[in-house]
């Protein structure tokens, strides 16, 4: 099984990048493959509404985008992990989810064709200074429905609160939850 993880975050030591690493590590454990993918190294440029990804399903821009959607194609899981801003996801992450539209024909689309719904696994994880993990559960939840009218088999949403006193790394009950998370997205796919 390959896994694969998205920082969508500019701090490649930050909060979001250790709780991904440690999902990783948890499905590595578990003998999937893994491969983490950090946001701040790449160049991946907004979507210029140009449709011709639907002439020919790909798209024309070319940068590090295309080795995102290389990436994705031969995944059977993706974790896509964010920090709040501004009660929402980071630029980065809704530039790649917007992306996305080259590859993955969302319902709501005209273009919508049935074979092309990815039916990938997908962890989706917000990392937040507030404590209250709930603050922000509108949108959690509309966000979800948005990747799985793309086709993803959502299989969790996870939000980690409180980060803005203690950041993740020093955080002793995350080690063992996060591990979980990724040890039980590989369980899942082979059940007993
Ligand atoms: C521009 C900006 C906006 C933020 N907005 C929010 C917010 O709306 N709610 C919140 O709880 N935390 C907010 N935060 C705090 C981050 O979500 C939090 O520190 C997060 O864990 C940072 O992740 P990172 O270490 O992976 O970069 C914001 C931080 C920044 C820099």
């Amino acid at each position: 099984m390959k896994i694969v993880g998205f920082i969508a975050s500019p701090r490649k030591e930050g909060n979001t990048a250790w709780i991904i690493n440690k999902i990783l590590e948890g499905a590595k454990e578990q003998g999937a493959e893994t491969q983490s993918w950090y946001f701040s190294d790449l160049d991946i440029k907004p979507c210029r509404s140009c449709y011709g990804c639907k002439q020919d399903d790909r798209c024309i821009i070319n940068d590090d985008m295309q080795k995102l959607y290389g990436a994705i194609e031969h995944a059977d899981a993706l974790v896509l992990g964010s920090p709040v801003y501004m009660g929402q996801m980071s630029a980065q992450a809704k530039i790649f989810t917007d992306r996305l539209f080259a590859r993955f024909h969302p319902r709501f689309s005209p273009q919508f064709k049935e074979e092309h719904a990815a039916n990938k696994k997908l962890i989706l994880v917000f990392t937040q200074g507030n404590p209250d993990s709930g603050m922000f559960q509108l949108y959690f939840d509309y966000t979800k429905n948005i990747f799985q009218l793309l086709g993803f088999d959502v299989q969790g949403v996870h939000v980690v609160a409180g980060m803005r006193n203690e950041p993740a790394h020093e955080r002793k009950d995350l080690h063992t939850v996060m591990k979980d998370i990724g040890s039980s997205l590989v369980s899942e796919r082979f059940p007993e």
